[in-house]
């Protein structure tokens, strides 16, 4: 096939009217349930100081090393595209004094993000998300909130098969005795590690617990476990929350291996996947706990817990879920004309409808009553109004069912009312 001149940049894609409906569902379900546990909206710009993510997201996760968009502005400031939204709204509660607001503040977005990845299935390099953050609260309480919105999230969106894995992975105090441990272990292992896992061996342990390499995977099967030490505090709040869960009914997997891609976690983290259709595991939203984030970028230690969700990927299984039916909006009610004094009738009439609640469908460009006609049967209209050349003089419009044949003419005035009459029935 011959290469088109312009073309979406790799990883990137459109999102055309069909996918929009479905992009639509699913927004509508994260506002709806997102406004029901409290939180309100935040927009944050896509631009931030780069910065922001060395410090916030952590300068050695492949976040910042290898995915993050940057660019240098006139100015010579160096920014970034934002790669995911948690430093961003912390920036935001910092900036604004929230510190200041009744404590906790709970925030979502719901916004595009970019990450320079090796684009395959699910994974683009501009994608959506939708975020929560809940931040100036330490009650393990508050981790159950988001793993149970997400829960409801799913299941309102008809998302049957997630697997929750949750694990902790301590705070500062336990860390330092974990990462002894675990240094102690990858040391003598470097070896059979790969490149970025050796230097991660020295700078930042726990990101080689991550890496996807098969033989950093082979190696870490037997690495310590952050479980194993766990300080009081951590223990009692992974305790807490994992009650919390029971209680709710939400059932979980403890995944001692699960330590996320991102710097700023303590204690909790978990993700919520599915299946794609080659039976691979596929992440749909993850999240944690973050009590030093705030205190990182520059405010005052403030404990906070959120989490992420990515759109198309959620898309991509409402759809499957909604099949053919989410393809077309249907219209009811079709309006046809003749002539051009029919189609200014049509127009001023749409007014009416649009005003009563009731969406049409139209080919005003149209002239031919038969297109017309073929085009309001295919889209499975029930009724059509016709305004023809004498009805446009008379203010008159004919109400065609278009299922039985009937005609029935009736006033401008009427027409509202007597078509909320026939759909009714
Ligand atoms: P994350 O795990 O990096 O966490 O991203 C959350 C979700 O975004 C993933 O589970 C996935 O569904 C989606 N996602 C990530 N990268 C891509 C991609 N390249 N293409 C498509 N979807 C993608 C965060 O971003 C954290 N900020 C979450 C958080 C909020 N933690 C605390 N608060």
């Amino acid at each position: 096939m011959k290469k088109l001149k312009f073309q979406t940049p790799t990883g990137m894609h459109d999102i055309l009217s069909f996918e929009q409906r479905c992009f639509r569902s699913v927004i509508n379900a994260a506002d709806k349930i997102a406004e029901f546990y409290g939180f309100n909206r935040i927009e944050t710009p896509i631009l931030e100081e780069k910065e922001l993510f060395d410090k916030g997201v952590g300068a050695s996760t492949d976040i910042v090393q290898k995915e993050i968009f940057t660019l240098k502005s006139k100015g010579g400031d160096c920014l970034a595209l934002r790669p995911e939204g948690t430093a961003p709204v912390v920036r935001a509660y910092i900036e604004h004094g929230m510190a200041n607001r009744p404590q906790p503040v709970k925030l979502y977005y719901i916004g595009p993000f970019f990450r320079y990845e090796r684009p395959q299935a699910g994974r683009y390099r501009q994608f959506w998300q939708f975020g929560l953050e809940i931040i100036g609260e330490k009650s393990p309480v508050s981790d159950t909130q988001i793993i149970q919105l997400a829960h409801g999230f799913f299941s309102d969106l008809g998302i049957k098969n997630i697997t929750i894995e949750i694990n902790s992975i301590g705070d500062r105090e336990c860390r330092s005795a974990y990462y002894r441990s675990l240094t102690k272990f990858l040391r003598p292992k470097t070896k059979f590690l790969c490149t970025d896992c050796q230097k991660r061996t020295k700078e930042n342990p726990l990101r080689v617990l991550d890496c996807k390499n098969e033989k950093c995977q082979e190696v870490i099967k037997e690495a310590p476990q952050t479980l194993n030490h766990l300080c009081t505090d951590c223990h009692l709040h992974f305790k807490r929350v994992l009650e919390y869960l029971d209680e709710s009914e939400i059932s979980y997997q403890l995944n001692p291996r699960l330590v996320r891609g991102l710097d700023y976690y303590t204690k909790t983290v978990f993700e919520f996947s599915t299946f794609d259709s080659e039976g691979k595991s596929l992440a749909l939203g993850g999240g944690g706990r973050y009590d030093k984030l705030v205190e990182v970028l520059g405010g005052k230690e403030t404990p906070a817990a959120g989490a992420a969700f990515g759109l198309e990927r959620i898309v991509q299984i409402v759809k499957g879920l909604q099949g053919e039916q989410t393809k077309k909006l249907r219209n009811r009610v079709f309006f046809a004309q003749l002539g051009e004094k029919g189609k200014g009738k049509c127009l001023g009439l749409m007014e009416d409808f649009r005003k009563a609640n009731i969406t049409v469908g139209e080919l005003l460009g149209k002239s031919s009553l038969k297109v017309q006609m073929a085009r309001a049967a295919k889209i499975g209209a029930e009724l059509t109004v016709i305004i023809g050349q004498r009805e446009s003089l008379e203010n008159l419009a004919i109400i065609r069912d278009m299922e039985t044949g009937r005609q029935e003419t009736v006033s401008f005035k009427n027409l509202v009312g007597e078509i909320k009459k026939r759909l009714k029935k």
